[in-house]
């Protein structure tokens, strides 16, 4: 699907976006865990999080979806059964890295796969660890997808994470929870925390002290109901809009505010932009609040070490909202970027060259110039959900009507991206 966007004139109205991705996963992995029924609202609707249903419906575990509700019916951690087929992940690296540590653990072999893109993404990072607990992985070329795991009953590590990664230290996590004895990860920059959170709800004993997590194995876990906040990466987009588009004031609800995410309002408020945080609650350990933003001329600046990792998943909007800003932006220690779903420093860099920019492409990051305006262009999802959405967002402040080939990625993860999209600049 190609997708043909105008210039926007406001962006305004009050929203309310799909489940977080992270948390969905986590969810429907722990609750399959679990023993008995879970019921998980407000699910993301996006294909990644569906790719995680499908694997577990297909290790035995029942899914029912009502709606954006969707009822799992654990058996316990021994509840599993062998697939029959492989498991498809689909493009999400979380699916695959995260059910690995939970597969290690299982008296069975699986397969997993991916789509084209996933089988690029490197897998040797969680084949480390669950190969010292005792799992015996095979990848193709050693680390690629699809992965064959012989589960194995695990020993329980003390893992220091040698890359900043959440899909990472969830998978060490969740095969912990298989071992006897204490499993401990220390993190080098803290990352994302739902897991450690949501393992918390669901029962699991876990300490984490700065950044040390400390889990005992075997736990008892139980389902429960659980409420998914929007999806704060998602947000960011309509953030951003909201920022670019001259006369704009949008409220975006019941947004996840967890402090291992939010950090990419910090760093928009330390740039000049006017965002407020509003009626800020707790739901299951997790932070959720209404976020109002106003258009806003932004500063610019630099973005580096762990900020970046903090907010990895919003550098292509904010790269977006960098070139139009005073000083521009540059991005340092984001070698990581060149590893999801497509190589986003390479993409990010083309499509803001297709729109008459110029950046320096570097090895770990970018460097942007500011003050610049967007020229109406023929840009390019390149298959990755994050390239379609920010430079839709670039769309709205281009000379012109722009159009973003194969827009259709944006579903990975936002489905109802378009239609929000069309909603706010009516
Ligand atoms: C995620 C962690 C991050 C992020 C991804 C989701 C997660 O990846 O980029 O979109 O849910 O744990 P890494 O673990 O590779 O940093």
């Amino acid at each position: 699907m190609h997708q043909r966007l105008s210039p926007a004139t406001r962006v305004s109205g009050e929203i309310c976006l799909p489940g977080d991705k992270s948390i969905s996963h986590r969810y429907a992995l722990i609750a399959s865990m679990a023993e008995g029924e879970s019921r998980i609202h407000a699910f993301s609707t996006g294909a990644d999080c569906h790719s995680t249903l499908g694997c577990v419906r297909a290790l035995g575990i029942s899914v029912e979806e009502q709606g954006t509700d969707v009822i799992i019916r654990g058996r316990g951690l021994d509840g599993l059964r062998a697939p029959t087929a492989d498991l498809d992940a689909g493009n999400s690296g979380s699916t695959m890295r995260m059910l690995s540590g939970i597969l290690a653990a299982q008296p069975f072999i699986s397969r997993i796969t991916g789509d084209a893109s996933l089988s690029r993404r490197p897998m040797e990072r969680v084949m480390k660890p669950l190969g010292e607990m005792g799992a015996s992985i095979t990848a193709r070329e050693g680390r690629f997808p699809p992965l064959e795991i012989h589960g194995r009953n695990l020993r329980a590590i003390d893992y220091t994470l040698p890359v900043p990664s959440a899909q990472v230290k969830s998978c060490v996590l969740f095969a912990g929870v298989y071992a006897g004895g204490t499993t401990i990860v220390r993190e080098p920059v803290r990352s994302r925390d739902h897991t450690e959170i949501a393992l918390g709800e669901f029962g699991a004993q876990i300490r984490v002290e700065r950044r040390v997590i400390t889990l005992s194995g075997r736990p008892r876990l139980m389902g429960r109901e659980v409420f998914v906040p929007s999806d704060l990466s998602s947000a960011a987009f309509f953030i951003v809009a909201a920022l670019l588009v001259p006369g704009s004031e949008l409220i975006i609800r019941g947004v996840g505010l967890n402090p291992t995410r939010s950090t990419l309002l910090d760093v928009l408020v330390s740039m000049g932009a006017n965002i407020r945080i509003l009626e800020v609650t707790q739901k299951n350990g997790e932070l959720v609040g209404q976020i109002s933003v106003k258009s806003s001329h932004v500063r610019g600046g630099v973005i580096e070490r762990e900020t970046t990792a903090a907010l990895i998943d919003e550098i292509p909007v904010l790269a977006v909202l960098g070139a139009t800003s005073e000083e521009g932006l540059i991005v340092r220690d984001a070698a990581e970027l060149r590893i999801k779903e497509t190589d986003r420093i390479a993409t990010v860099a083309e499509n803001l060259r297709r729109m008459g920019i110029q950046p320096d492409e570097l090895p770990d990051g970018i460097r942007i110039p500011g003050r610049q305006r967007f020229r109406a262009a023929t840009l390019d999802s390149f298959g990755d959900h994050r390239i379609a959405m920010a430079f839709s967002i670039a769309a709205l402040v281009a000379d012109g009507e722009c159009e973003i080939r194969d827009a259709e990625a944006a579903s990975v993860s936002f489905p109802e991206f378009f239609r929000i999209l069309r909603q706010v600049t009516a």
